[in-house]
């Protein structure tokens, strides 16, 4: 039985997915290339620097490190500019409600994101405190669908992997969720997340 839950971020936790998207679609559009929804499913769950590599294999373009590393600190700063505005009206349905009853039965939680922007926007939807650990993009260095965030997060908990259930809404969390040896709950479509465990639309489901 599950004694602790691993939550992904963006797509689970908050909506903050779109403004990913929207801050690559920008880039894509400067580049000269259309980035549409169908290419950001690769995208979602991944790195900020793999998935400028991935953008660019979509467009076809190849460039240096040095302005690779300008190009993702662009995306970063739109992102930012697109969240700073975030409060807890961008929780996802369920989420406090799901997060406080799993506390009531005594399961701890912890959150497992590939973002560097994590504790600014746990800050900003005020729920920081409901976490027993927070595994965020500054801790980790593999990137999603490796299961070093999910493993780390379990550690950090101090269960083991057949005791911990991750809640994901990218194909690369979920796979990165089962590499752990973890249950994997998808958030979203059952089409997309093909090797969940179990798929829900949303954590007001469960
Ligand atoms: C999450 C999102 C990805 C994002 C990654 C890195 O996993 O799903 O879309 O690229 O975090 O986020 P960051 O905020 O560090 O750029
Ligand atoms: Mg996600």
């Amino acid at each position: 039985h599950m004694k602790g839950a691993i939550f992904d971020l963006d797509g689970v936790i908050v909506d903050t997915a779109k403004y990913h998207f929207l801050a690559w679609r920008l880039l894509a559009e400067e580049l000269g290339f259309v980035f549409t929804e169908e290419h950001n499913e690769r995208l979602k769950g991944v790195s900020r620097t793999r998935s400028l590599d991935i953008l660019l294999e979509i467009g076809g373009m190849e460039f240096s490190e040095a302005e690779k590393l300008a190009m993702a600190d662009k995306k970063n700063r739109l992102y930012v500019e697109y969240i700073s505005g975030l409060n807890e009206s961008a929780l996802l349905p369920g989420v406090k409600e799901y997060l406080n009853s799993l506390r009531a039965r005594g399961v701890a939680i912890a959150l497992g994101s590939a973002s560097k922007n994590a504790a600014f926007i746990l800050d900003k939807l005020n729920i920081a405190g409901l976490f027993d650990a927070v595994v965020d993009g500054n801790k980790v260095t593999l990137a999603k669908p490796d299961p070093e965030v999910f493993q780390t997060a379990c550690k950090e908990l101090g269960l083991q992997p057949g005791e911990c259930v991750v809640f994901e809404d990218a194909e690369a969390g979920v796979a990165a969720g089962k590499a752990a040896g973890m249950l994997v709950v998808g958030i979203g479509k059952p089409e997309v997340l093909k090797e969940a465990d179990l798929v829900v639309a949303g954590l007001h489901e469960l």
